[in-house]
């Protein structure tokens, strides 16, 4: 996404300009070619070797003013920018942009380009919170600028509020985000589900699994990435949220099923890698469980003071859309996205295998009516839980296989939505 993209991070005079090193850095380490610029007062704050020393390319500022290059220049990077972020946005300059003042050399850029232009204010809380700040960002905004949020906290002055820089996480998530606006998944919606479900044995105890969610949020980030509005539907996890996706966080089976039936309205795709739980206990006690004299033999102790869960069936929420019969519990009714819909959903499940790899996914693939199904042998050390790569087959309903080498999750993610983009209706 990021490879050779050129890139142009403005640093205007502000404390968290320091923290642009290191955005600098990560953009430069995942290929991009990036031209930073200063305002004179970011000088002070961070020297342009700094930077230069990161994105291993000239750095400029208001001295090319007076090597007389400064015009040249400005146009040349401003015409050839795919993007231009300033990182952090001061109060001063955020007002200069709204009033298309050009005064330096970061300013005239930003007025000669047409490249996306992305913000992200950092500052002192009152600044922040004036309301000629508000209403030049919420101008700069109609405009078409990305306005990365400040995050709230404790602030360089003492003071705590909204002005703090976010992570570099956030702010290479914006840049990738506008850098993919117009890919080829633009203007669709999509709906991707990730890591296991808990379900409660009681308050304090579930049965649970060992999905991390890693593979489901690289699918939903690479989705993001290629223009589209994504809604990530995500089990208990130890993962930050993808900036710009939109997170809607479930525990139990039954709440993912709920959360998948009424984000589907509308997609164009559901990417079902959340490992759901088949089974749950039949009635989670109210109160925590206590062993010794247990809570007797309602509550599953017997009378050697071991425990017996009765599991029951959780829907199959991939089956209930394919519409077969019992795949929900009695209690819920059936869902079917036939005949209620515009477009075709396109379904993609996943399939987490220990042994049968192949008989097993094709079995899944047509039982649920899949479009794609992705298989991955968990047993393997470099696939499937926790890890960092993945080894999956993909299997089409056209009956096509493709056996993929081991990739980190973020290329299985990438190759997967590859197999998707010809599938989606054009209708
Ligand atoms: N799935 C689902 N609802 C469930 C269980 C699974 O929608 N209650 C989805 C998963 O998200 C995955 C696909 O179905 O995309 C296959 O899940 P998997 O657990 O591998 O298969 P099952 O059909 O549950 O079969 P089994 O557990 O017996 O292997």
């Amino acid at each position: 996404m990021l490879l050779n993209k050129r890139i142009i991070i403005g640093i205007c005079g502000g404390i968290a300009s320091y923290k642009a090193v290191d955005l600098v850095s990560k953009l430069q380490q995942a290929g991009a070619l990036v031209d930073v610029i200063l305002t004179e007062h970011a000088e002070d704050f961070v020297r342009p070797l700094t930077f230069s020393t990161m994105s291993h390319r000239p750095v400029y500022s208001d001295l090319w003013e007076a090597s007389g290059r400064a015009a040249e220049t400005h146009i040349a990077l401003a015409e050839e920018a795919e993007l231009l972020a300033i990182v952090p946005a001061t109060a001063n300059t955020i007002a200069k942009l709204a009033y298309g003042i050009a005064d330096n050399m970061l300013t005239a850029v930003a007025l000669a380009t047409k490249a996306p232009l992305v913000l992200a204010p950092a500052m002192y809380r009152d600044m922040y919170t004036h309301p000629a700040t508000q209403a030049n960002l919420a101008l700069l905004r109609e405009r078409g600028a990305c306005i990365i949020e400040p995050e709230v906290g404790r602030l360089a002055s003492g003071a705590v509020g909204p002005g703090r820089l976010p992570t570099t996480e956030v702010l290479q998530g914006a840049i990738s985000k506008a850098l993919g606006r117009n890919g080829d998944l633009a203007h669709r919606l999509v709906v991707v589900t990730a890591g296991g479900t808990h379900e409660p044995i009681d308050p304090v105890r579930y049965v649970g699994n060992r999905s991390s969610g890693k593979m489901g949020y690289a699918i939903a980030t690479e989705a993001r990435d290629r223009g589209a509005d994504v809604i990530l539907i995500s089990g208990p996890v130890a993962l930050e949220a993808p900036y710009g996706v939109e997170l809607r966080t479930v525990e139990t089976a039954l709440q993912m099923r709920d959360a998948v039936q009424s984000a589907i309205t509308g997609a164009d795709v559901l990417v079902m890698s959340a490992a759901v739980a088949d089974f749950r206990p039949d009635t989670p006690a109210a109160q925590k469980l206590k062993k010794g004299n247990g809570g007797g033999e309602a509550q599953g102790f017997d009378a050697h003071g071991g425990l017996t869960l009765h599991l029951v069936r959780n829907p199959d929420i991939l089956g209930e859309l394919a519409g077969i019969p019992g795949s929900s519990e009695t209690s819920h009714g059936q869902i079917t996205d036939k005949g209620e819909r515009s477009k075709r959903l396109v379904r993609v499940g996943f399939a987490a295998e220990t042994n049968d790899i192949v008989t097993n996914a094709q079995s899944k693939l047509q039982a649920k009516h899949l479009d794609l199904l992705v298989a991955n042998d968990v047993g393997r050390r470099d696939s499937g839980f926790g890890v960092e790569t993945n080894k999956v087959i993909i299997f089409h309903a056209t009956g096509q296989i493709e056996d993929l080498p081991v990739m980190p999750k973020t290329g299985v993610a990438a190759t997967i939505w590859d197999r998707i983009v010809p599938l989606l209706s054009t209708t």
